[in-house]
């Protein structure tokens, strides 16, 4: 069929594997320090923030790994997710390129988040994990993670950045009517919330700073809990893969293959969840996909970032990994509204940007708002304002490609959708947002707070 707008997978579609990338990575991977040693990490320093199967996951370097029956049970509430051909947006940008988007935002809580959260509260459960924690910005992880630890009985306490906190109540009840506990980092739950607040009453808190919450609770409670990342880590990025692998499918069943892949980038989980099937093709069966990250011009980890060790959070309590950052004490500039507000980057996404086998553009804010907009007006979808960087760069291929003259095979992933998110949108339109582009000089003071690793930097 020739007009045909969705590409639809049955149910029996559903992937059986995750695609782990470590078996095909063509640089090998940094090792993982603990952050008190600057030593490698034991299985004992990790076990005490997640149960053992997911350490092993966050190692592995088998190719696939079997998805529980269990999990693709859950999976089956909203996978396989449609993959849409964007026709009504290739006619207002009148271009020669034709333009796909696998969208996330059919998941019940709004995102791919569910993806791992699903595996991650799975095998929490079967290692008898009476409640996890976790940190959230926007809310979207949160919100996955408190609908899966629902399913599996298990309660979930979330961490959430002040400032989101007060700008988005609907996520906070949201969670709550999951049967999650939220609270405004900094909190007073904690030390180290607690020493953020001695120092700044009104600290509207940040990623960072929320992780080392939800960490120390965990470490804290003896081993009745357990911390849970929504991003970042290896074994989130593999669970993500199923998008990839789904939309390898669905490009078949439209005839087509992409000539490039997009995918918006906080700690990488989405993009790699798209891009790292694709890469496989690259690397194993001759296919030359360009694989795009794409960050806002105020978080540029990855276009700006210094390639190194750095720790994953504030206050040093997670594990040291080699990445792109911005350095761990980064606060993102509060007129900046998107949630990629992370001051790292997944280590397998940072290891193949640095050589050379994935690529990364920063965009503007208001650009980005504008593209979501005209997204919106043409295809019915409000993007979260962290797809909306993917849509943005999306419709500059689109719109590069009809200035060549070209047909160009363009998939992007709408991560999620923003109907939690008209805050942002209304700063948009009431002009209170503001380009910002993170200055160069604020990562090469962020240099001096590294931790000093006895490592090949
Ligand atoms: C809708 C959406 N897309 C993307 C991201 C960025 O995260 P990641 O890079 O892990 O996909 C987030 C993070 O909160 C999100 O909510």
């Amino acid at each position: 069929m020739t007009d045909q707008t969705r590409y639809l997978l049955s149910e029996a579609d559903l992937p059986k594997f995750w695609y782990n990338v470590n078996a095909d990575m063509p640089v090998p991977p940094a090792p993982v320090l603990n952050p008190m040693t600057l030593e490698p990490v034991t299985p004992d320093f990790l076990g005490v923030l997640f149960p053992m199967e997911l350490i092993l996951q966050e190692i592995s370097a088998e190719r696939y790994i079997q998805i529980p029956e269990e999990v693709r049970e859950i999976y089956k509430l909203y996978r396989p997710t449609p993959l849409h051909r964007a026709r009504r947006l290739e006619k207002t940008l009148g271009t020669t390129a034709h333009i796909y988007y696998k969208y996330e935002g059919a998941s019940p809580a709004g995102s791919h988040k569910p993806n791992t959260a699903i595996a991650q509260a799975f095998y929490n459960k079967a290692a008898g994990t009476k409640a996890l924690t976790t940190e959230t910005g926007a809310g979207q992880w949160g919100s996955a993670l408190s609908m899966a630890g629902k399913f599996f009985d298990i309660a979930v306490e979330v961490y959430m950045v002040k400032v989101s906190y007060n700008q988005k109540p609907y996520r906070r009840l949201l969670m709550e009517t999951f049967g999650a506990q939220v609270f405004a980092s900094p909190t007073d739950r904690t030390q180290y919330g607690r020493s953020v607040l001695a120092e700044d009453p009104n600290s509207p808190g940040s990623l960072g700073i929320a992780i080392s919450e939800a960490v120390e609770v965990a470490a804290t409670s003896g081993g009745a809990k357990k911390y849970s990342l929504g991003s970042v880590l290896n074994h989130v990025l593999m669970h993500q893969s199923v998008i990839g692998e789904e939309a390898l499918k669905q490009m078949d069943m439209a005839g087509e293959y992409p000539d490039v892949v997009l995918g918006c980038v906080g700690g990488g989980s989405n993009f790699a969840g798209i891009a790292y099937p694709f890469l496989r093709e690259n690397l194993r069966n001759g296919k030359r996909t360009r694989l795009v990250a794409v960050e806002p011009d105020a978080t540029p980890s990855l276009t700006k970032g210094i390639y190194t060790f750095d720790y994953g959070d504030t206050a040093k309590m997670a594990p040291i990994v080699k990445m792109h950052t911005l350095g761990h004490n980064f606060v993102p500039p509060p007129i900046h509204a998107g949630g990629l507000r992370y001051h790292g980057m997944a280590p397998s996404v940072s290891a193949l940007f640095d050589a050379g086998h994935i690529q990364a553009v920063a965009v503007p804010q208001l650009a980005t708002f504008d593209a979501a907009v005209t997204f919106a007006q043409s295809e019915g979808i409000v993007p979260a304002p962290e797809s909306a960087h993917a849509v943005r760069a999306a419709i500059d291929e689109a719109l590069d490609a009809k200035a060549k003259g070209e047909k160009r095979i363009i998939l992007f992933n709408l991560s999620g959708h923003g109907n939690f998110d008209m805050a942002a949108y209304q700063a948009y339109f009431s002009g209170k947002l503001e380009d910002y582009a993170y200055p160069k000089e604020a990562v090469e003071a962020a240099l001096h707070q590294l931790p000093q690793v006895n490592l090949p930097a």
